[in-house]
Parts: structure tokens; C-alpha cells; sequence
């Protein structure tokens, strides 16, 4: 490669065609692995030290890893990045092994990292430590450090950006109605957030400008799309997507939307058993009145009765008795 650009030096080439050299050959290099010149114009590492200075009153993220020469897998840790940062890995090995002859290195995804990494070992650990700065969404992903010993054990940091929570399940709604579908994520502040439907197999953005759909982004860690007015033709996929400093991150939700025809039945039913009842409770209140009516009727005839019957003497006494309970009930 060192021969490559040396020709390319003596032509002399534009800058532009110089740049675009530069990106083929980095696009390139993860093939030719076995080149580390550390001469090599296209893989000198940026200053850190220069970054670092430059970029110091980003906040600072420090995280480790600890292995040992026993570790059965390869430790993992999940880390959620929305905006640049500066960034210390600390990777710690113990082994009853011989230290200086543990290898360290350290990758980038698939890459091998150069040697701007420290090691220094105390007892019988090992530490290693990478610093460096996050400041756009192509540095973020998997950072791993290497100890190989007889074994190689692996310590792999992932650099993600937040994500979202849309739902699991589908939304069911009804024609007719409005429905609202929201996505948020924990403590994270995007700067955008947009929403996109299914169109066949494509995903289009949200026509806001349509009085059909609200977005209500009052709260900056979640968002909420109300749809009103609910056609059949609405459900589908839905996507949120947040768009951070390092990257973007999408959710999704499915939509359903029902006609009422399958509910007719239902309402049906429903219908005639409210008929009924009401059918019944005025019956009820006929038959109700109708025995008032007949009980003011007996009251009057057993008025009669009691004048007739108190001329007739003691012998009648009985009866009366019966007759005053039951008017009195
Ligand atoms: C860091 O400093 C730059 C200007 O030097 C400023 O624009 C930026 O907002 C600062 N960032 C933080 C996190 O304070
Ligand atoms: C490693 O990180 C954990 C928390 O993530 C912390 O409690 C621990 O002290 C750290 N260890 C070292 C050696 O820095
Ligand atoms: C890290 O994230 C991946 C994928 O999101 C998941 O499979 C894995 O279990 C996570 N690891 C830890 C330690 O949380
Ligand atoms: C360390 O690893 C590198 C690359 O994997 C290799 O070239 C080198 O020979 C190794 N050194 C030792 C001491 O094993
Ligand atoms: C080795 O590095 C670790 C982690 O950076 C640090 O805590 C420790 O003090 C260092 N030890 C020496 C002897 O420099
Ligand atoms: C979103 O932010 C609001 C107000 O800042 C807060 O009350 C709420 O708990 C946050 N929700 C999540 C999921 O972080
Ligand atoms: C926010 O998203 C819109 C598209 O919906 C885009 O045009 C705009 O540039 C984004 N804003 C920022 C700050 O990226
Ligand atoms: C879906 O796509 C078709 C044709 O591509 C278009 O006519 C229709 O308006 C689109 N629907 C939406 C909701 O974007
Ligand atoms: C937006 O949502 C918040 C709660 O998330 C609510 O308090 C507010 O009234 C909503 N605004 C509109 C215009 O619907």
C-alpha cells in the first residue's frame, strides 16, 4: 500500500481524486489486515490528545470489563450513547499466568485498533485502557479488547443509542373512532422524531399536513400520533423514529382497525334484551296499578262490610279481626 501511495504522490493526483482514493482505500482496508505500517498516511490514527482537548467538556463515560483466564464467556456490556462523549474502556485480566506474555489488543467491530491504547499490569492483573471520542454515529457499535493468553478471553463494550418502546401487541380500534399510538423511551432526549405508516411495502412518512393526524410532542422522551376519524384502510405498521446526535432508533406499532359489521350480532342481542326488560318492568307497573285499583276496591266493600258486620253483633268478631289485617297490610 506504502508502494501504492507513493506513485500516486509522484502524479500528483487533484484533491479530489486524492480524497476519493482515500475513502476506496479505507473502505478497503479491513481486508488487508496484514497491513499495520503505522507510517501509513491512511491509518495514522486522529491526536487523541488533541480530541480530548478539544472535546473536554463533553461528559465523560467511563466503563470496565473484568476477566480472568477461567471466564468461560465473553463478557458483554450495553451501553446507551444519544449524544458525543468522551469515552474510557477499561478491560482488567487476572491470570496465575505469566503477564508479559498475554497479547493485547483491542477492536473496533471487526478492526484491528491501533496501538493508542494503554497497558500496565499490577500484580497479576493486567489492565488495559482505551480513550477516545464519540462524536458521530459511524464510532458507535462494538468496541473489544483481546488477552490472549493460551486462551483468548474477550471483553466487548456496545455503544448503542436509546431505544424506543413502541408496542408488542396490536392496537384495536374501531371505524369511526380516533386512536392515539405513542412511543417513548427512558430518559433520553432526541432531537426529532418522525412517524411513518406502511404503504404496501414501503414506509411513508405521516401526512401531518392531513387534519386526520395529531402529533403531540410535548414531553421531549416520548412522542403521539392521534389518528382520527379511523378508515379500515388505516391499520397496518406504524414507525416512530427518533433521531439522536449518534444515530436514530425506530419503533414500531400495528394498528387494527375493525368495522362494526362483526358486532351487529352482538348489538342485536343487545337490543332485544333491553326490549325485554322494559317490556317487563311495564308490565309490572300495569299489573302494579291494576291491584291498587282493586285493593282501593276491596278496602271500600270491607268498609261496607265492617258497618254491616257491626250490627251483627259479637259473633262476628273473628272475621273482622282477619279483615282489619289484611287492610292494614
Ligand atoms: C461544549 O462547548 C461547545 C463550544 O465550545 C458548545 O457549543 C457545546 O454546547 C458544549 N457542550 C457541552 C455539553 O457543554
Ligand atoms: C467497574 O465498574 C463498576 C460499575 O460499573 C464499578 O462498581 C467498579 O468499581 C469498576 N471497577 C473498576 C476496577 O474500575
Ligand atoms: C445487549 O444487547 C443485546 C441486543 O440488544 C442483547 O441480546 C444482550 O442480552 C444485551 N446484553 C446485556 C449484558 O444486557
Ligand atoms: C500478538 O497478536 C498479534 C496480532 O494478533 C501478533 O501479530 C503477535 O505476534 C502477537 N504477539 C504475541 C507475543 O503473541
Ligand atoms: C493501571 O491501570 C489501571 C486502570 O487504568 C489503574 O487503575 C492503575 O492505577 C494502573 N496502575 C499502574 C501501576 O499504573
Ligand atoms: C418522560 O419525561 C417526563 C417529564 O420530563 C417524565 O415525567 C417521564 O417519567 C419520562 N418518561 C420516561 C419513559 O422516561
Ligand atoms: C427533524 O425531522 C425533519 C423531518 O421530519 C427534518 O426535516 C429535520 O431536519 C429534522 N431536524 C433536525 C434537527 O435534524
Ligand atoms: C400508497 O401508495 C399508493 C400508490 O403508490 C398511493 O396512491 C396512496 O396514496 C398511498 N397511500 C398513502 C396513505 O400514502
Ligand atoms: C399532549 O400530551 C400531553 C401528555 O402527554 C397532554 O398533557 C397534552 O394535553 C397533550 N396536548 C395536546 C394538544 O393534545
Amino acid at each position: 500500500m506504502r508502494a501504492l501511495s507513493g506513485r500516486l504522490g509522484a502524479r500528483a493526483p487533484t484533491p479530489r481524486l486524492l480524497l476519493l482514493l482515500q475513502c476506496l482505500l479505507a473502505t478497503a482496508r479491513p481486508s488487508s489486515a496484514d497491513d499495520s505500517a503505522p507510517d501509513s498516511p491512511f491509518t495514522s490514527p486522529p491526536v487523541r490528545e488533541e480530541m480530548l482537548e478539544k472535546y473536554s467538556n463533553f461528559s465523560l463515560q467511563s466503563h470496565n470489563i473484568s476477566l480472568t483466564e477461567h471466564s468461560r464467556m465473553p463478557v458483554e456490556k450495553n451501553i446507551t450513547l444519544e449524544r458525543p462523549s468522551n469515552v474510557k474502556l477499561t478491560c482488567q485480566f487476572t491470570t496465575s499466568g505469566d503477564l508479559n506474555a498475554v497479547n493485547v489488543t483491542w477492536k473496533k467491530d471487526d478492526e484491528l485498533l491501533e496501538n493508542n491504547y494503554l497497558v500496565n499490569a499490577t500484580g497479576s492483573t493486567l489492565y488495559t485502557q482505551y480513550r477516545f471520542t464519540i462524536i458521530n454515529s459511524k464510532q458507535m457499535g462494538s468496541y473489544s479488547c483481546f488477552f490472549q493468553e493460551e486462551k483468548e478471553q474477550k471483553g466487548t463494550f456496545n455503544f448503542k443509542v436509546p431505544e424506543l418502546h413502541g408496542k408488542n401487541k396490536p392496537l384495536i380500534s374501531y371505524v369511526g373512532d380516533s386512536t392515539v399510538l405513542t412511543c417513548k423511551c427512558q430518559n433520553c432526549v432526541p432531537l426529532n422524531w418522525t412517524w411513518y405508516r406502511s404503504n404496501g411495502s414501503l414506509q411513508v412518512p405521516v401526512g401531518v399536513q392531513m387534519n386526520k393526524y395529531v402529533i403531540n410532542d410535548t414531553y421531549a422522551n416520548e412522542t403521539k400520533l392521534k389518528i382520527k376519524q379511523l378508515l379500515e384502510e388505516d391499520g397496518g405498521s406504524y414507525w416512530c423514529r427518533a433521531l439522536f446526535q449518534l444515530g436514530e432508533s425506530e419503533g414500531h406499532i400495528e394498528l387494527v382497525v375493525l368495522s362494526y359489521v362483526p358486532l351487529k350480532p352482538f348489538f342485536a342481542i343487545v337490543a332485544e334484551v333491553v326490549l325485554l326488560v322494559a317490556i317487563i318492568l311495564l308490565c309490572e307497573k300495569y299489573t302494579q296499578k291494576n291491584k291498587k285499583h282493586s285493593d282501593e276496591g276491596r278496602e271500600f266493600e270491607q268498609i261496607e262490610q265492617l258497618k254491616s258486620d257491626d250490627s251483627n253483633g259479637i259473633e262476628n268478631n273473628v272475621p273482622r279481626l282477619r279483615k282489619n289485617e289484611s287492610t292494614g297490610q
